[in-house]
């Protein structure tokens, strides 16, 4: 018999748009990424049109309005048959406990019934259900297999990050952007904000951050390294209102995912500089970047630019309600402290050795403040460097070395290494590819990435909460050249993140994407198409 698929993004606005007539081979083992860790496949199946309805509504935050999911099961076509005797149903169960995300999706020929311990779980239960679905193509009906599948993540952190200073984009991809992460079970979006070349979040007292840090005047074109560097002549920019940033973190939190704000320092910060330029070593003047690297003018770290930036974060964390605030930490050029007067002297008051530890002092203030307000700080592996603040969370991005020392100093870490998780590298050798900064990542290195490093002493094993993807939008100037970068990488490395590592297969991971990337062709996302 042959079947053809169907969308499995009832979640997704995208996806509900999808054409239900993808003609595949039948498989009753349905292609879910990431793959659970147990599916037992039972006789018969589960027949949509005789859906009658939820059996009971679970008392739960994201299921007490159970209208969406009816009005998501309707955008695809399955109506519901108030006659019909098919129940799907939801169970708060406290049995299941032992992981907060794990669930259980039990198919039967007339009813479906989700588990879970918790709200995230249950969201879970349902992502796999849609990913059950498929189009009888004789028929033109949907069916879910009878299986019986027990499931929780390997790793508690499942991150991807996005670059929207380098390019902005409108909330309305952002939205889209984490509809693409909860469709692969994701649940944390670094929402990377400020950067030399833009100031993308307002901050109602400091007003000229988005006045003036958010718009240059115009941007490199081509590659960093073409002879001669040529401009394009276009004012480029754009920000977040706070409102819009609301509106973004209740959307991401329907879809079970968390927001981890970053606000850079005390690198990567000319735009901040071109708007209150008395925040830097030499007063300036400056303009934000239009080109891209790293740039020697940082924030000074005298009194007024540290209180000036507990300002910012005060109103960071009054707008996002995650535990942790991202703080970057990379990349700081030492050049303009080692001949600032304010800088020097700080060395010598607080009996410092070198720039080195006075970045680290800076960090342990800016910690101490989010400390006090109840939120915990994360950095970039540079952080390490002149000692680590006493709670700080690592992101390890030069390879894995970072992670490893702080893991063995106590403090949790998210392994992000450039390879095999930059995205902005090259996924393929082919020379049609559009320009990209450098490297090579392709889908089978994200997909054999184990975020454990090899060698790692077991008892550090759990400070390493999980992973992360990162997308660096120098060369990606629009929506469509995003979504070429992270699909498919980011179906292969949601496997890497929640599959147990004995369970994981390429091979059988590559058969699976084939429907995946069916069903993106169809929802007209511009995917990098991988074939065998
Ligand atoms: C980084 O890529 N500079 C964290
Ligand atoms: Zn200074």
């Amino acid at each position: 018999m042959r079947y053809s698929h169907f969308s499995f993004g009832l979640l997704l606005l995208v996806w509900s748009c999808l054409p239900s007539a993808i003609q595949a081979q039948y498989d009753p083992i349905p292609a879910i990424i990431p793959a659970p860790v147990s599916v037992e496949m039972e006789q018969g199946r589960y027949s949509w049109h005789e859906f009658a309805g939820i059996a009971s509504p679970p008392t739960s935050k994201l299921f007490t309005n159970v209208q969406h999911i009816y009005d998501e099961l309707f955008q695809l076509g399955v109506p519901v048959d108030k006659y019909g005797n098919h129940f799907l149903e939801f169970e708060l169960d406290t049995l299941i406990r032992a992981n907060p995300e794990a669930y259980q999706l039990v198919i039967e020929p007339k009813s479906i019934t989700i588990r879970a311990g918790t709200d995230q779980g249950l969201l879970y239960g349902y992502i796999t259900l849609l990913q059950t679905m498929v189009k009888d193509s004789i028929d033109g009906k949907f069916y879910s297999p009878c299986l019986i599948i027990n499931d929780a993540p390997r790793f508690a952190y499942r991150g991807m990050h996005l670059d929207v200073c380098r390019h902005f984009f409108p909330v309305s991809f952002v939205k889209t952007y984490i509809d693409y992460l909860a469709m692969y079970k994701f649940n944390t979006f670094h929402w990377h904000l400020t950067e030399d070349q833009g100031w993308r979040i307002e901050i109602k007292r400091y007003p000229k951050l988005t006045d003036i840090g958010a718009w240059r005047s115009e941007t490199l074109v081509g590659h960093f390294s073409d002879q001669p560097q040529t401009y394009d002549g276009t004012p480029h920019g754009g920000f977040y209102t706070q409102e819009e940033i609301r509106d973004v973190i209740s959307y991401a939190t329907k879809k079970g995912i968390t927001i981890i704000p970053e606000i850079e320092m005390p690198g990567h910060a000319l735009a901040a500089l071109a708007a209150y330029p008395e925040l830097s070593c030499t007063g300036g003047p400056f303009t934000p970047a239009t080109t891209w690297g790293v740039f020697d003018d940082v924030f000074c770290t005298r009194e007024e630019t540290i209180t000036f930036l507990k300002n910012v974060l005060d109103e960071v964390i009054d707008l996002f309600p995650g535990p942790f605030i991202h703080i970057g930490g990379d990349e700081c050029p030492k050049t303009r402290w080692k001949t600032c007067v304010v800088c020097q002297q700080n060395i010598r008051d607080h009996g410092l050795a070198d720039e080195h530890e006075l970045q680290s002092w800076f960090v342990r203030q800016i910690e101490a403040h989010l400390n006090s307000r109840g939120r915990r700080l994360i950095g970039w592996d540079e952080i390490l460097e002149g000692g680590l603040a006493p709670d700080a969370t690592v992101m390890s991005w030069r390879g894995t070395a970072g992670g490893e020392a702080a893991a063995a100093l106590g403090h949790q870490v998210i392994m992000t290494p450039g390879k095999p998780c930059y995205f902005d590298h090259y996924q393929s050798k082919r020379p049609d590819q559009p320009i990209a900064i450098g490297g090579f990542n392709p889908l089978v290195a994200v997909y054999d990435w184990d975020p454990i490093p090899e060698g790692l002493t077991t008892s550090f094993h759990p400070m390493i909460i999980g992973g992360q993807g990162n997308v660096w939008t120098e060369y990606m100037s629009t929506e469509q050249q995003v979504e070429y970068m992270i699909f498919p990488r980011l179906a292969a490395l949601a496997e890497t993140l929640w599959t147990p590592a004995e369970k994981k297969d390429y091979d059988s991971f590559l058969d699976r994407l084939d429907s995946h990337q069916m069903r993106w062709k169809a929802a007209d996302i511009n995917f990098f198409h991988y074939y065998r």
